[in-house]
């Protein structure tokens, strides 16, 4: 293929950009969007705050202008995120206990059961683990609630969106051999066991000084996938430039293509400029939307 989303597709496999509504009326990011990528994730617009600012009172207007220009051009869906402890509404940052339980479990149920038959995946609950060696889950108001709100979440996702692929999405479980990624594998294969509704696991892929690529990020892959999930690359940047940059994409795209239930892999971000990083050009377009070198690296890989 010639573009991303095709390369991908004939691998079956999606190629994938997170998308801000906001630019749907910047030409140049909406001629890239169009060419190369055929799935999409709302970078901001289907997170807590942005869908139910008031308790109770929903507003999808621009989620929906994202999800009509992908369903528009037969892109793919990935939604994001649906129990998060960040980006909540300031409502919801203010409860605890029951009440907080029973509105992030509304929360869930009324956003999957809007989007039902659209999302092809859904983040059910993002970052729910803690950095460092302890392997434990993260304190937040919504782990506060009780060790049973991430089940309870997939559970309530599932009645309302039985079509959607429904996975776990987190940073920093890349390398095999952290905490973090054995927490979240020992939780996939325990909901595996129990029969909680689990499909995928998202690994956002953000790579930097800090939390770099892993030469072991292909294992993994492989160790969830086993487990009887699909594995999915969600929020892919890398920090760097020229040909180092561009082998650290081409690895990752190996990589997935290397194990079979990795079916799709999302960018976050277009341009450079599109970025959330603060600064340097961890994406495949530079400012002015032209390919980089990670560009050519990624397309020939796929
Ligand atoms: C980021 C967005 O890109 C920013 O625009 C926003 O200000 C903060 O959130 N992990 C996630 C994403 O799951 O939702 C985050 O997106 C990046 C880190």
């Amino acid at each position: 293929g010639t573009t991303l989303g095709a390369s991908a597709a004939e691998k079956g496999r999606y190629f994938g950009t997170a998308v801000a509504a906001n630019k749907l009326s910047d030409n140049t990011y909406v001629t890239i969007l169009n060419r190369e990528f055929n799935s999409v994730t709302a970078e901001n617009e289907m997170k807590w705050d942005a869908t139910e600012p008031t308790q109770g009172q929903f507003n999808f207007s621009n989620a929906d202008r994202i999800v009509s220009h992908a369903q528009a051009r037969g892109m793919k869906i990935r939604g994001h995120a649906l129990a998060w402890h960040s980006q909540q509404p300031g409502w919801a940052q203010n409860m605890s206990g029951s009440a907080l339980r029973q509105a992030m479990v509304n929360h869930v149920r009324q956003v999957a059961t809007y989007y039902r038959g659209k999302i092809d995946s859904w983040d059910v609950v993002n970052e729910a683990f803690a950095d460092g060696s302890g392997g434990g889950r993260r304190d937040s108001n919504l782990q506060r609630t009780g060790n049973d709100w991430i089940e309870v979440a997939f559970q309530t996702a599932r009645a309302a969106d039985p079509g959607a692929k429904l996975c776990y999405n987190d940073y920093n479980t890349d390398n095999w051999t952290h905490a973090k990624t054995q927490a979240v594998y020992n939780m996939v294969r325990d909901f595996k066991s129990r029969g909680i509704p689990i499909d995928c696991v998202g690994l956002q892929s953000h790579f930097n000084s800090g939390s770099p690529y892993p030469s072991n990020y292909r294992t993994t892959l492989q160790n969830f996938a086993a487990l009887g999930v699909d594995v999915q690359i969600t929020e892919l940047d890398i920090e760097g430039s020229g040909t180092t940059q561009a082998n650290t994409y081409r690895s990752v795209v190996n990589d997935c293509l290397a194990v079979a239930r990795c079916n799709g892999i999302t960018v976050w971000g277009i341009r450079d400029s599109d970025s959330w990083r603060a600064s340097g050009t961890p994406l495949l377009f530079d400012g002015s939307g032209n390919k980089k070198p990670a560009y050519d690296a990624t397309l020939s890989a796929l």
